[in-house]
């Protein structure tokens, strides 16, 4: 036997005595079940119905365009859509965008039994009054649909890169903290553009939990090891938490990590730029420290902890760690 194979049966072997993936497992296992059960009622989001919204999104810009194209899941997506109409939860802009790119779709592609089929279902559900629903940003789309635009309708940006260093300086880890109040109002404009984010697919699968009730902030701060000695000055806590139940494979398992630590960086951004400082925390993979933290904080079984994250107003002569960054020849290497 390679000592690869026996590398790989010791470890599978030492893993199944040893728990320290246990809740990962269950986890992944409970988001997998919660996702087929989404898909027979649907709720305030379906994960479906934005990978292939996205996915049609992408048909529809590729160079050069088929003619015919995603056959293999549009009759998957057209029933999904049929079931998400019905939905009186659905975000009402979550249906706007899978019925626009839908349009879309059926209004360029070519004539074949599978794309008949689809638009057949798609005609007969089709949304002819979407709800009403809040904005949270304007994107540069033609006539207030919700579908491919070309790259030179974006806005232009004034952050120049200067303006752009000055930030990501500004930006430090922050343990110490006045006595102030965190109005939920401004993290609520933080995270709306926090969302703005990539993730896989477009699923955006977290969700930030925020408490800016002291005391509970605080217990919520101590269920992880990283606060001793400042988890009692903290004024507001974020958790950033990633949902499994986007999933049917456990092959995107950590895809809640890198989609929910994408949108906290760009969170802990926008809430600079709003005055307010942030500090990442860790969340450990402990079981007592899980068990914790779930009795303050209401999570389904296939929600995992990205991470916490302190918020407030910088105490002025509160000390920062210097935190010297490594040199551009350690972190990027030129392969070209
Ligand atoms: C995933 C993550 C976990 C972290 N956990 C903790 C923590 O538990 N306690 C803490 O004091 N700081 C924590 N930090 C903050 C880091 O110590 C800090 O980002 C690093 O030292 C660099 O400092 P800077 O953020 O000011 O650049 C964490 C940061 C990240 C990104």
């Amino acid at each position: 036997m390679s000592s690869v194979h026996k590398y790989r049966r010791l470890s599978s072997f030492y893993y199944f005595l040893a728990s320290g993936f246990a809740n990962e497992h269950q986890a992944v296992l409970k988001g997998r079940k919660a996702y087929h059960d989404s898909l027979k009622k649907i709720g305030d989001t379906c994960a479906l119905l934005r990978r292939n919204t996205h996915r049609l999104e992408k048909g529809l810009i590729m160079q050069p365009r088929r003619s015919v194209f995603a056959e293999g899941f549009i009759q998957e997506t057209v029933d999904c859509y049929k079931e998400a109409v019905k939905s009186t939860q659905l975000a009402g802009s979550e249906k706007k965008w899978a019925t626009d790119v839908l349009d879309e779709y059926f209004k360029i592609v070519g004539s074949t039994p599978v794309t008949d089929k689809a638009r057949q279902t798609y005609l007969a559900s089709r949304e002819t009054q979407p709800e009403k629903f809040d904005l949270i940003a304007e994107f540069p789309s033609h006539d207030d649909s919700y579908k491919p635009y070309s790259y030179e309708r974006l806005p232009d940006s004034s952050v120049s890169f200067s303006d752009l260093k000055k930030l990501f300086i500004r930006r430090r880890s922050v343990r110490w903290y006045q006595d102030k109040h965190v109005p939920l109002e401004l993290v609520q404009k933080a995270a709306n553009i926090a969302s703005f984010a990539p993730s896989a697919c477009n699923r955006q699968p977290y969700r930030f939990f925020f408490c800016n009730e002291k005391e509970k902030a605080v217990a919520i701060a101590k269920c992880a090891g990283g606060t001793a000695g400042f988890a009692e000055n903290l004024p507001a806590i974020i958790a950033i938490v990633g949902d499994l139940s986007a999933y049917p494979y456990e092959r995107d398992r950590h895809l809640i990590y890198i989609d929910g630590s994408l949108a906290a960086m760009q969170l802990m951004l926008a809430l600079e730029t709003l005055g307010l400082s942030t500090c990442s925390i860790n969340w450990p993979e402990v079981d007592a420290s899980e068990r914790k933290l779930r009795k303050v904080i209401k999570l389904k079984d296939y929600e995992r902890v990205v991470m916490l994250l302190a918020v407030g107003y910088a105490d002025a002569e509160g000390g920062i760690p210097y935190s010297q960054k490594k040199e551009n020849a350690l972190i990027l290497e030129d392969i070209s």
